[in-house]
């Protein structure tokens, strides 16, 4: 048995102000472990974000690793790109990639921690095959493409299946969940054993982000 992953806070800059996107890493750095960086491209998605030039300009600022979650499709035309703007991990979507155990080993070997991300109709066990293969699996509690929406409770389930698949087989993928993460859906998904909590409206939209992060880390450390 593998030792578990570390509990972390992810929060998403995608809720961040893209004009002061420096502000908002130094803000919450010191309440975190992970920064999480949502890249859309117009056609997996219905909204279109950013691309490894503005992971490189994080890159300048962060001391954090970055947590990119590309929602793009034909992920493997940018891997390269991505490593070399300083991604550190780099998730992709099951539905996007007929070749997704090539992906993901194409990712480690650019020197990134590949991630698989689920949409909430993906079954986790989409993932038998490859959870050998990755540090981490990436649990969308909401349909991706905006922040800001409400969490989808099916998620919990999917969460306690696949952190029972992984303790089954010995393996140490940490289980990442997005979407609606905020005080209140917390503690449910503590409970369902989640590791690490990608958070935007509920950091980057409160008064003080830096507050919030501090206070829902608090939560996760227990
Ligand atoms: C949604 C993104 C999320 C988003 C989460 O497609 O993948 O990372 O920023 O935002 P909140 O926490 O506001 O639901
Ligand atoms: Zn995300």
């Amino acid at each position: 048995m593998k030792t578990p992953a570390e509990k972390l806070l992810a929060p998403s800059l995608l809720s961040a102000d893209f004009a002061a996107l420096g502000e908002a890493v130094r803000a919450v750095e010191p309440h975190c472990g992970l920064l999480h960086v949502d890249v859309m491209d117009g056609r997996f998605v219905p909204n279109l974000t950013v691309g490894p030039p503005v992971v490189a300009a994080l890159k300048r600022v962060a001391t954090l690793p970055l947590d990119c979650h590309l929602m793009i499709v034909e992920p493997d035309r940018y891997l390269r790109d991505f490593a070399a703007a300083g991604a550190s991990l780099l998730s992709v979507h099951q539905e996007a990639c007929p070749h997704l155990h090539r992906t993901v080993q194409t990712i480690r070997e650019l020197g990134m921690r590949p991630g698989v991300a689920l949409n909430p109709a993906t079954p986790a066990e989409f993932l038998d095959e490859v959870l050998p293969e990755l540090d981490f699996v990436l649990v969308m509690s909401v349909n991706p493409g905006f922040g800001g929406q409400a969490f989808i409770p099916g998620s919990l389930s999917k969460i306690r299946r696949l952190k029972a698949r992984i303790a089954e087989r010995g393996l140490s993928c940490a289980v990442e969940v997005d979407g609606g993460v905020n005080a209140s859906t917390l503690p449910a998904l503590l409970e369902a054993g989640a590791d690490w909590f990608v958070a935007g409206a509920a950091v980057f939209g409160a008064a003080d982000p830096a507050a919030a992060a501090r206070r829902m880390t608090e939560m996760i450390r227990g």
